[in-house]
């Protein structure tokens, strides 16, 4: 059964969380277990189904706007896309890799994933390829991807600085990293209000666990320090990162209907609280064109 153990979700504080990353080793425990991922795909299926939605159109547009057609562009004038190479970090049961087969058919797409618990779950994706591996150890040549996806795994990674690094290195000149997770620094009245929203105990301890092992925006700029990452932008809530109201996130809503109907079908989901998003933060990170600039 799940969470024989509560004693592994103590709450600890963030000094506890950089030292020992227990937290983060219990939270990834969680996903090796073949009865908690059952539990998780129905989960994901309840509240990840349009917020990973989300995070696959906001990636595709940031990219968009530096390199290829943009929505409208494609949608209607029929512009073609170029065949980018795309990497989805912590794929899991593959459920963003087949939205982005879906919204990206003549792109090549691969997802990693450590757990083969999740992996094997994930047997519905036609095109993509599925590699058992973490990010730390991703089994890539460098500059081999346009986009580097990371949804709700970041607090899971085991070497942190190691995974950012090797997503650097991954990432083709000119390319984007769009990695996005919960925050370790929200507030008690925050924790409890969303966990009060979620309808029974096991949801809530792996609510509350995987919350615990998240990092704070804080340790994350340290990560990207000591990874020698400076071309990134660090978000918090939102969307995408944006302050809800403003003029970047309404642009962002304005230009892309994807993302538009997106976030008009969550504000309909009555269970959803429109203070999830303070939970989230959201990483950019962009390899230049050129060595230095
Ligand atoms: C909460 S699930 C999210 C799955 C999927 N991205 C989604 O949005 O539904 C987290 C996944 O990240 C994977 N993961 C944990 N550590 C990882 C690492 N170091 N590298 C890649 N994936 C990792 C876990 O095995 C798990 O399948």
């Amino acid at each position: 059964m799940v969470f024989q153990d509560p004693d592994q979700f103590v709450i600890q504080t963030s000094a506890d969380r950089s030292a020992g990353r227990s937290a983060g080793r219990a939270a990834q425990k969680w996903f090796s277990d073949t009865e908690n991922v059952k539990f998780f795909r129905e989960f994901e299926a309840e509240y990840l189904r349009l917020p990973r939605k989300l995070c696959v159109e906001i990636a595709l547009d940031s990219l968009d706007a530096s390199a290829g057609p943009s929505a409208v562009e494609e949608r209607l004038l029929g512009w073609p896309r170029p065949p980018i190479d795309i990497l989805d970090v912590g794929c899991g049961t593959g459920s963003n890799l087949l939205y982005l087969q879906e919204r990206r058919p003549e792109a090549k797409i691969i997802g990693i994933d450590p757990e083969p618990a999740m992996i094997d779950l994930a047997t519905e994706t036609k095109s993509a390829e599925i590699i058992q591996a973490t990010i730390e150890n991703a089994p890539f040549e460098p500059e081999s991807f346009d986009l580097i996806i990371s949804h709700s795994n970041f607090r899971l990674w085991n070497e942190p600085v190691e995974g950012l690094k090797k997503i650097y290195q991954l990432l083709k000149p000119g390319g984007l990293a769009y990695i996005l997770d919960l925050r370790g620094d929200v507030t008690p009245d925050l924790r409890q209000h969303l966990l009060e929203r979620l309808d029974s105990e096991i949801k809530r301890q792996f609510f509350a666990s995987q919350l615990e092992a998240a990092y704070t925006p804080d340790q994350i700029k340290n990560f990207l320090e000591q990874a020698a990452i400076t071309h990134y932008t660090l978000g918090l809530g939102g969307l995408g990162g944006y302050p809800i109201r403003s003029s970047a996130a309404f642009a962002l809503l304005q230009k892309n209907e994807y993302i538009a109907e997106l976030v008009f079908r969550l504000s309909q989901e009555g269970f959803r609280s429109s203070r999830s998003a303070d939970a989230t933060l959201h990483l950019y990170i962009r390899r230049p064109m050129t060595k230095g600039i």
